[in-house]
């Protein structure tokens, strides 16, 4: 049967990586979360001390960049793969508030991308694969056969991200998590380096109002429909 690359970019806290994983499942395509490998870049910045609350040396984490091995493992239990940064499992570890706080500057520079856009591409050279993350479908494949945009708005987003963060015991406030939510929209669509817009030829998702059970059923009729053409 024919493979196919699917991307799936869009804000953050869309919903992307749960509807990616879902998806990939249903057709037994691997499946890969891109911000977990920006995440595990800026959690060994912070463990680090390449950057922290007032600071951010952005020459250290360049330079320290060949230290950083980024791997994924299949998780039977979770039925998704984690992330391990130079062997230490850290999928925990990168979802906490701090690690999205710093994420989207340390994303900002050309260097960290180059590194782990290679690795992106290698990883879906022999296609069969469900990709999510900001560029997807711009920078790191171009020619995916199927690129969907998802959008939802700020407060939905926000609401999404907190219950999901209380509901794994963080302690925190809506407001920060909105404040999270924009600051990181804002960074991340100015950004001069493969900033996050929606690709001339990709479907547009709002799932403000939408079932993950809807959004399931849409995107698997899509890509079924370019599998067996
Ligand atoms: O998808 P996420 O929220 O876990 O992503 C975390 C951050 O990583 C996001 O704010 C921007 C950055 N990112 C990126 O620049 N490019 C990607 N392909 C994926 C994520």
């Amino acid at each position: 049967m024919k493979k196919i690359v699917i991307a799936i970019d869009g804000f953050s806290s869309t919903g992307k990586s749960t509807i990616a994983k879902q998806l990939a499942k249903t057709l037994n395509y691997i499946y890969v979360d891109t911000g977990a490998m920006y995440r595990a870049v800026t959690y060994f910045a912070l463990e680090n001390k390449c950057i922290g609350e007032d600071f951010f040396n952005t020459e250290e984490l360049i330079d320290r960049l060949g230290e950083i091995t980024i791997t994924f493992k299949f998780n039977e239990t979770a039925g998704f793969a984690e992330v391990y940064l130079n062997g230490k499992n850290i999928e925990a570890d990168i979802r906490t508030l701090t690690v999205s706080k710093y994420v989207s500057p340390v994303a900002t520079l050309s260097e960290v991308r180059r590194k782990l856009v290679e690795q992106q591409q290698l990883m879906g050279k022999d296609k069969g694969i469900v990709m999510d993350g900001r560029d997807i479908g711009t920078v790191v494949f171009p020619e995916a056969e199927l690129k969907i945009f998802m959008t939802a708005s700020a407060e939905t987003r926000a609401k999404r991200r907190f219950k999901e963060l209380l509901d794994r015991g963080h302690n925190l406030k809506y407001e920060d998590v909105l404040e999270n939510v924009t600051t990181r929209d804002r960074i991340d669509s100015t950004r001069e380096d493969s900033p996050l817009i929606k690709a001339n030829d990709a479907i547009e998702i709002d799932n403000s109002n939408l079932t993950i059970e809807a959004q399931l059923e849409r995107l698997t009729m899509l890509a079924t429909a370019l599998i067996n053409e």
